[in-house]
């Protein structure tokens, strides 16, 4: 079980002394799961009928909680519903955020200052009924990197939580570390055309410039995916985590795919390199080593 930390604390804020703090980073920053099986994110009894996948619009995978950007739609998106039942979302998924926020400041006092809050969301549908291209197939082994978003290297660190109703887990396969798969796909991804990361921009096809960092999360994303050798030997467990549960990663990093549930709260946070307790462990300065240069 060394892809997964167990951590047996039983509320949001558990306050760990400072070592354990630096140890618990040390696992996590390097690519593994911290699993609080025993930390629950109980709904009231009004919301219970949100965990309702009829709750989506259109072809949403997930309500998204971006209170300032959808307040003409009661601080949600991806939603439908009345004005009062759209508000009731809001309140349940903004009081996930405001949990997810209290663990990671209490479990890494040194991540504190430097968290910036990415929209929370719920997902209310099931794993296995997604149609979806190869590329957003999020049942096949994948490090997170997002075509329209390049983040030069700051880190994406999710908060999961299985808020199932009944027994069901929610399966994942967790592969390799970061340094071993990196190895492998790197040296067969092309490099970046010279210009490419500006063009980009200018086109608006990405938010912002994107770096050969990106360049190259991307292109491993993708190769990841698309390679059906890989995906049928690559080393993984497989590991259910039961409703009631909650886990964390840096999913920029640790190779993941869901491959079933239903039901599940996830609150992603951006972190700057530099608030790392073990910067050298990132996956920016894992690709730097092995590329034998700068990517940033
Ligand atoms: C993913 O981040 O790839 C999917 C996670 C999940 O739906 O459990
Ligand atoms: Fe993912």
């Amino acid at each position: 079980m060394y892809r997964i930390v167990e951590l047996p604390y039983t509320g949001w804020s558990p306050a760990p002394a400072e070592e354990e703090s630096r140890r618990l980073a040390g696992e996590l920053e390097l690519g593994k799961v911290l699993y609080l099986p025993a930390l629950r994110f109980p709904l009231q009894p009004s919301e219970q009928p949100f965990l309702d996948p009829r709750w989506l619009s259109g072809t949403h995978k997930s309500v998204s909680y971006e209170p300032v950007r959808a307040a003409d739609t009661g601080g949600v998106r991806g939603a439908q519903g009345s004005p009062v039942e759209l508000a009731g979302l809001a309140a349940m998924i903004g009081r996930f955020q405001a949990d997810a926020l209290a663990l990671i400041r209490s479990l890494f006092p040194g991540y504190a200052a430097h968290l910036r809050i990415a929209p929370t969301s719920f997902r209310p549908g099931n794993v296995e009924s997604r149609k979806l291209s190869w590329r957003k197939d999020d049942t096949l082994l994948h490090v997170d990197s997002f075509p329209s978003r390049p983040n030069r290297g700051e880190r994406i660190l999710r908060v999961f939580t299985n808020v199932h109703p009944g027994d069901e887990k929610r399966v994942w396969k967790v592969g390799d570390l970061f340094e071993q798969t990196a190895a492998e796909f790197l040296h067969r991804i092309p490099p970046q055309t010279p210009g490419a990361g500006h063009v980009l921009k200018a086109l608006r096809i990405t938010k912002s410039h994107r770096s050969k960092y990106d360049h190259y999360m991307l292109r491993m994303h993708d190769a990841m995916k698309q390679d059906v050798g890989y995906q049928s030997r690559a080393s993984h467990l497989t590991f259910g985590f039961p409703p009631g549960s909650t886990w964390i990663c840096f999913s920029d990093q640790t190779a993941h795919a869901a491959l079933s549930g239903q039901f599940m709260m996830e609150q992603t946070l951006h972190l700057p390199i530099a608030a790392l307790y073990y910067p050298e462990r990132s996956p920016l300065k894992v690709l730097e080593r092995l590329y034998g240069g700068a990517l940033a």
